[in-house]
């Protein structure tokens, strides 16, 4: 690989270049600063690799997303998640007794601690259940104690967050909670322990098992995005796997990442109240004294198409159509997306429906509530999190996370005693 040269003044320094398996390029910086005092500034880390990894490949001019190599398409149409889960940690699809030693060990460990239901009780019922999944993600080390077996911590991550997620939306509408079963599947366990009452047990739906599984699946990675970034700093200083993976899930209910599902259909709902008042919302997103961004619109690396939207507009189309919704919502959206890709502010700056914007409404068609939306989105995430965590872990390489800056703040000042302070 050929070199790239750095001129300082009279300083030239040789930095040596990269290229990943899909010929991405890169310029190796490790040595710049001892060689020069020199660091790079590169806000929202735009054009800075983090790491090498071996997970997921995303070329966002072309729209492609894959995972250790297999096309977002391929498995969003023939895999289950949990082998998704079993791929994106360990480097492989799993062979048939290998799949049904996941399923079992899936199964086995679905069950939380009895004692941790008494945090549900005390959590207030306005709490966001993303804060509730948190909290309760870094409680569970406390209960399942340190036995140097990260398999084990792996197994059981993936295995309870449904049971969590389960147990803090029943809390959330005052519900008895539902354990889970041995015979089921990872789907209908999570929507059996949703959606099923004393009174009404869970009726089996394919339609909904593969709508939640695609939704799973498309979520499940997503290279170095806010949160799995935040899970990769907190684990670079060895913290366990459900404390990074924790922070990674109060990194990703922030509005301009996760919790952006949440609030396109809050966006959706207000344009409806509003008489489908689609041209004032795209008017306000354009206008740069009003705060007001298109929920669901643009992404930091897709700038043709997200191929997740894509996929997830179909199956949109397929499950109200199966399920005889007829949800306005549903068209707002499509009249948003016409609109937008129609005008030149959105054409110009390469802004695009991204995953939040059809996930909602198939949340919504399924029955899962809004504040529910993000929950499900760090449901899907879970696998992608613990892979980025093991391959960091696993990497002898890997030293702690500790970004340089940039200081603009005053220079040295002498302490003011109080009387003199105005
Ligand atoms: N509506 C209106 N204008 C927008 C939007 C939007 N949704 N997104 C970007 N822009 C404009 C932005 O104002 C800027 O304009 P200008 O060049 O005139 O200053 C330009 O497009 C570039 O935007 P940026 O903020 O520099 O882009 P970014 O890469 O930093 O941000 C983003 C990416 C996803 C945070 C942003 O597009 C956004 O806020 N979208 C809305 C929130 C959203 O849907 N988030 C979900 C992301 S996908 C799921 C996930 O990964 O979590």
């Amino acid at each position: 690989m050929q070199t790239a040269k750095l001129t300082l003044g009279e300083q030239t320094v040789e930095l040596p270049t990269l290229e990943g398996t899909e010929k991405e390029l890169a310029i190796d910086i490790s040595a710049l600063r001892a060689k020069t005092g020199y660091i790079t500034l590169d806000q929202g880390y735009a054009n800075t690799g983090s790491c090498k990894s071996e997970i997921t490949f995303i070329d966002g001019e072309r729209g492609i997303l894959r995972y250790r190599g297999y096309d977002i398409e391929d498995l969003a149409s023939q895999a289950t998640f949990p082998e998704v889960c079993y791929l994106l940690i360990y480097d492989k699809l799993p062979a048939p007794q290998e799949r049904e030693n996941w399923r079992k060990q899936l199964t086995q460990h679905s069950l939380v601690h009895e004692s941790m239901l008494n945090f549900f009780q005390h959590f207030p019922p306005t709490a966001h259940p993303m804060d509730v999944l948190s909290a309760m993600v870094a409680a569970l080390p406390a209960f399942y104690p340190d036995e140097n077996d990260i398999h084990l911590d792996i197994i059981r991550l993936i295995a309870k967050t449904k049971t969590l997620v389960a147990i803090a939306y029943k809390k959330s509408i005052g519900e008895p909670i539902v354990y889970p079963k041995s015979d089921y599947s990872y789907m209908a366990n999570f929507l059996r322990m949703m959606f099923a009452t004393p009174a009404e047990p869970y009726v089996f739906s394919k339609t909904l098992e593969d709508a939640l599984n695609l939704l799973l699946i498309i979520h499940a990675d997503h290279e170095q995005n806010c949160s799995t970034s935040t899970v990769r700093m907190v684990g670079s200083s060895h913290a366990s796997v459900y404390a990074s993976v924790s922070a990674g899930i109060s990194a990703l209910s922030g509005p301009l990442h996760g919790g952006a599902n949440q609030e396109v259909l809050e966006m959706l709902e207000a344009i409806r109240k509003e008489g489908s008042a689609t041209k004032k919302y795209i008017a306000k997103a354009k206008d740069k004294n009003d705060g007001f961004r298109l929920m669901g619109f643009g992404h930091r690396v897709y700038k043709n198409f997200d191929p997740r939207a894509k996929l997830l507009k179909k199956s949109c189309d397929a499950v109200l159509a199966e399920l005889k919704i007829d949800d306005p919502l549903l068209n707002i959206a499509k009249e948003l997306e016409e609109a937008a890709l129609q005008d030149s502010y959105f054409v110009e700056r390469k802004l695009f429906p991204n995953v939040d914007f059809y996930s909602g409404i198939l949340y919504r068609a399924l029955g899962i509530p809004t504040n529910m939306f993000t929950v499900m989105f760090a449901l899907g995430r879970m696998p992608g999190w613990i892979a980025h965590w093991k391959e960091m872990r696993d990497n002898p390489q890997e030293r702690i996370h500790r970004p340089r800056q940039l200081y603009v703040g005053s220079p040295q000042r002498p302490f003011l005693p109080l009387g003199e302070r105005k």
